[in-house]
């Protein structure tokens, strides 16, 4: 058994987590420069908890420009175990609504521009992502969105682009029409894999924003109606977060899905 610590990465519109006692801000250093903002640490129904704003308080970092190995060095060495990343993110799909959540379990990664790996020269190592996300902690977010209420979607295809633009309209066709995807969004990529590579458990929630461009009763994707979805689904958002430690609970055993053991059989690099 190990003890549980809850690790929430927040996306857009959310920027803390509510009840959290002894909380405090904390600066966390790691060989892959600092995380994008400090990380706020605390203890919420007795749980011990790590709150990170992805873009950093105050939104300064774009999604190309997210320290994203940084960002989950620093909640391992605070001793997290379990990641939550909650982002917002456009809909493929009509029974996908703005407001809606989805606990995202598969990803298309189409961005370019980001360091996607703790290995390179000097340490090779070869995770598998067949299955990027926990079921376990994926099954925790989707009793938590229901039972605060939110319309839960299981499961979920994302697709991860490099923005900052918006898709085309032709791109956003194809990845619904062709690529049979259920989302798209900015940030899970690189952050899913590195948190597999860090033998982490990673689940997503996706809050529904917006359609993205391709529906034809809803013309292009604007900031100005992502922020108006926004404000409501931050308030769902901590709704669902302030639900997880009663349902992970203060200990652990190994992840039924060898989250934790992801490096066992992937280093190539012969020890020293
Ligand atoms: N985040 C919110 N809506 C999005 C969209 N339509 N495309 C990419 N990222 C998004």
């Amino acid at each position: 058994m190990t003890k549980t610590m809850i690790g929430i990465i927040g996306g857009s519109g959310l920027y803390e987590i509510d009840g959290l006692k002894d909380a405090q801000w904390q600066s966390v250093e790691t060989p892959w420069g600092a995380p994008s903002d400090q990380i706020l640490t605390g203890v919420l129904n007795g749980v011990p908890m790590a709150f990170l704003p992805r873009h950093g308080r105050g939104h300064v970092h774009s999604p190309s420009t997210v320290p994203y190995r940084a960002n989950i060095d620093a909640l391992k060495r605070l001793g997290v175990t379990d990641v939550i990343a909650i982002s917002a993110c456009g809909s493929f799909r009509e029974d996908m609504a703005p407001g809606d959540f989805v606990v995202v379990d598969q990803f298309i990664d189409r961005t370019f521009a980001r360091e996607k790996s703790f290995f390179g020269t000097g340490c090779v190592a070869h995770v598998s992502v067949a299955h990027p996300t926990c079921p376990r902690l994926g099954a925790a977010c989707l009793e938590a969105g229901r039972d605060a209420g939110i319309t839960m979607h299981n499961g979920g295809t994302y697709l991860a682009m490099e923005g900052p633009q918006f898709s085309t309209l032709a791109e956003s066709k194809m990845y619904r029409e062709s690529w049979g995807c259920d989302v798209i969004g900015m940030t899970n990529m690189p952050e899913a894999k590195l948190a597999r590579e860090a033998e982490l458990c990673y689940a997503s929630v996706a809050m529904i924003t917006d359609y993205d461009s391709w529906h034809p009763d809803h013309g292009e994707v604007d900031v100005t109606e992502i922020i108006k979805t926004l404000m409501g689904n931050a308030d769902k958002g901590r709704a669902l977060v302030s639900r997880l430690p009663a349902l992970l609970g203060t200990d652990r055993d190994p992840c039924p899905h060898g989250c934790d053991r992801a490096l066992e059989y992937a280093i190539l690099t012969a020890p020293d």
